[in-house]
């Protein structure tokens, strides 16, 4: 039998540890060797014995359980292709992504115009109080294109604005928000479809509806953000505040005093303060928000100004930038080291803008380009911008380095004005995959021949700087392009929705998906300047080994 103090030291072996010094460590160890060998078997040691196989059982078991038993999750099998076709329809520049049915694969929204729903959702227009043809949204698995929702869900969309929080019941929801050509307000639930509430035009019959739909900071305390529009009235530009929970207008109408186009962008300056940056007479005009706020409605607001803007602004033509940089494009916000900076893309200029003190940080004289830019890696980690210089057969795409302006990568690549935007999507190595649309033969100017003309889209990976990889040509004009991430670290897709070039004549809509990975081996390896080492088979097997990151 044990003594007492090696009982105690059995069964509290930490306590007579803490006694001991540290110089006595490896003495201790000895003696608990000692003690473990010691024949023979006492009764605690038998115990320990059971315990220790006992445990060894149970974690068999629960390895047993957790392997063999408890099924795996079932993983939805995604379908590489598939497609959806609307025999006499027109659709928008819209497509949106979210995991709809909760089956961690995305899917994909979309609006088109019709007058009755494919079969399965047979709601009409009248239904809804509509007339025929309206405006139905859609939402289709990403997994296999089949029809999650569809319902007609206004007259006919001027702009949509997507994930605007709703509070219901005390539920977070995420809704659509749609304002059609009437100027009628739509709440759809992004989930179900169901209409959440809408309200009757509040515009006059000329009001021409800007893009985009801001989300402003909450003004009626509800906890949920508002929405800013902007319209244009007569070569005015007229704002408007709703309830981004209940879609009821704040206030009344109010003007800017100037004449604008669409593409503006509410900037937060570095001390907090939101501006609206939009394009104006050939220049960039700037409101401060709150001023926009006070002149529609009284009360308390969350938003302020910016001393250092006020100086900035001209009073008379709310102009911010002192020289003129020729009629703004594009505006886009680029995360800078403190806080977002500007990228103003104009007719004369590339310019990036400092988002405190609007300086230019850097300016790249080109050609004007038509499509927006597009972000994305070409060294690792280091943010590019894709941008265009010039139009049809002069277009060229840079890869531009955002901190510098320098040029990364430069290519010919011509392209027709009604094309497709480019794309990029990270990849595993921190730099990105880029898609460009350009013209499958090189064609002139001849109007005839270029409506016919095939569009092919190119793949381009700044590890394989010295080539393209068409992946596909297609004839129907495309409405709206994305390449996404289906799942997670795997299965990068694209999604075209293609349909009739005008409005007025309705045809053919369809909505594609197609993995990325299995356009690869039928595609062409396009050599750029002189042919490298690598064979065309070993390019195709680079690209179909690309793994890809969801954006952060
Ligand atoms: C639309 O639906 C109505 C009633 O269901 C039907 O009579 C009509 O033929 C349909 N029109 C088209 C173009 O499918
Ligand atoms: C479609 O219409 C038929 C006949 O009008 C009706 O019986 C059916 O319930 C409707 N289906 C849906 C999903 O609304
Ligand atoms: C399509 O996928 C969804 C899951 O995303 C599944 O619920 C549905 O049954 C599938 N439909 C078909 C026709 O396979
Ligand atoms: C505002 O711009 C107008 C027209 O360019 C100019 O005449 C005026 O002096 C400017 N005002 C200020 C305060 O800079
Ligand atoms: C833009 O393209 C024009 C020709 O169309 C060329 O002269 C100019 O150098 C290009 N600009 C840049 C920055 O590459
Ligand atoms: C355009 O091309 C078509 C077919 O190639 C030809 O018949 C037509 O004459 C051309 N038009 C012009 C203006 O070159």
């Amino acid at each position: 039998m044990l003594d007492n103090k090696d009982l105690e030291a059995e069964i509290h072996p930490l306590k007579s540890e803490d006694r001991k010094s540290q110089e006595n460590l490896g003495n201790r160890l000895k003696n608990e060797d000692n003690l473990k060998s010691t024949p023979p078997l006492s009764r605690l040691s038998r115990c320990r014995t059971v315990a220790f196989f006992l445990s060894l059982f149970l974690c068999l078991f629960v390895v047993f359980v957790v392997s063999f038993i408890i099924p795996c999750p079932d993983r939805p099998v995604s379908q590489r292709m598939w497609r959806i076709d609307y025999n006499i329809a027109v659709t928008y520049d819209f497509l949106a992504m979210e995991d709809i049915n909760n089956d961690k694969i995305q899917d994909v929204l979309f609006l088109y115009k019709n007058i009755n729903s494919s079969s399965n959702f047979n709601r009409s227009c009248i239904d809804e109080g509509f007339s025929s043809p309206c405006t139905f949204a859609a939402a289709a698995s990403g997994a296999n294109g089949s029809l999650l929702w569809e319902r007609p869900v206004a007259q006919d969309v001027a702009v949509v604005e997507c994930a605007v929080p709703q509070t219901r019941d005390g539920k977070a929801a995420s809704a659509c928000i749609l304002v059609d050509r009437p100027g009628s307000f739509i709440a759809v639930n992004l989930f179900t479809g169901e209409t959440l509430w809408s309200h009757a035009s509040s515009l006059s019959q000329n009001a021409f509806i800007l893009r985009p739909l801001l989300q402003v900071p909450d003004v009626d305390g509800d906890g949920a953000p508002d929405l800013l529009m902007l319209t244009q009235e007569e070569k005015q530009v007229n704002s408007y505040i709703y309830s981004g929970s209940t879609g009821l207008q704040i206030g009344h109408r109010g003007s800017l005093g100037v004449d604008g186009e669409s593409g503006f962008l509410l900037h937060v300056t570095r001390t907090g303060a939101h501006y609206l940056l939009l394009p104006c007479a050939s220049s960039l005009c700037g409101y401060s928000v709150k001023g926009l706020y006070e002149k529609v409605a009284q009360g308390n607001s969350p938003f302020k100004k910016d001393p250092l803007w006020e100086d900035m602004l001209n009073t008379t033509t709310h102009q911010v930038l002192p020289h003129s940089s020729g009629a703004v494009h594009h505006l886009m916000h680029v995360p800078g080291k403190a806080g977002a900076d500007v990228l103003l893309v104009g007719s004369e200029a590339c310019v990036l803008l400092d988002g405190q003190e609007l300086m230019p940080r850097w300016t790249l004289r080109m050609a004007p380009g038509l499509r927006r830019p597009v972000f994305g890696y070409y060294k690792p980690d280091t943010l590019a911008v894709a941008v265009e210089n010039g139009t049809s057969i002069d277009r060229q795409i840079l890869l531009l380095d955002l901190s510098t302006g320098a040029i990364l990568w430069s290519q010919a690549l011509p392209s027709l004005p009604g094309g497709p935007p480019s794309a990029s999507l990270p990849t595993a190595d921190h730099r990105s995959a880029f898609f460009f649309w350009g013209l499958h033969e090189p064609v002139g100017t001849n109007e005839t021949e270029a409506r016919g003309a095939q569009h092919s889209l190119y793949m381009f990976h700044p590890s394989l700087p010295h080539v393209l990889l068409e992946l596909t040509s297609i004839s129907t004009p495309i409405i709206a392009f994305d390449v996404v991430l289906f799942e997670p670290s795997r299965h990068a897709a694209l999604v075209l929705l293609m349909g009739p070039a005008s409005s007025d004549t309705p045809g053919l809509v369809s909505v594609i998906k197609h993995k990325v990975r299995d356009l690869v081996p039928s595609s062409r390896v396009v050599h750029l300047g002189e042919r490298g080492p690598d064979s065309d088979q070993a390019v195709r097997d680079r690209f179909s080994r690309l793994r890809y990151l969801s954006e952060a």
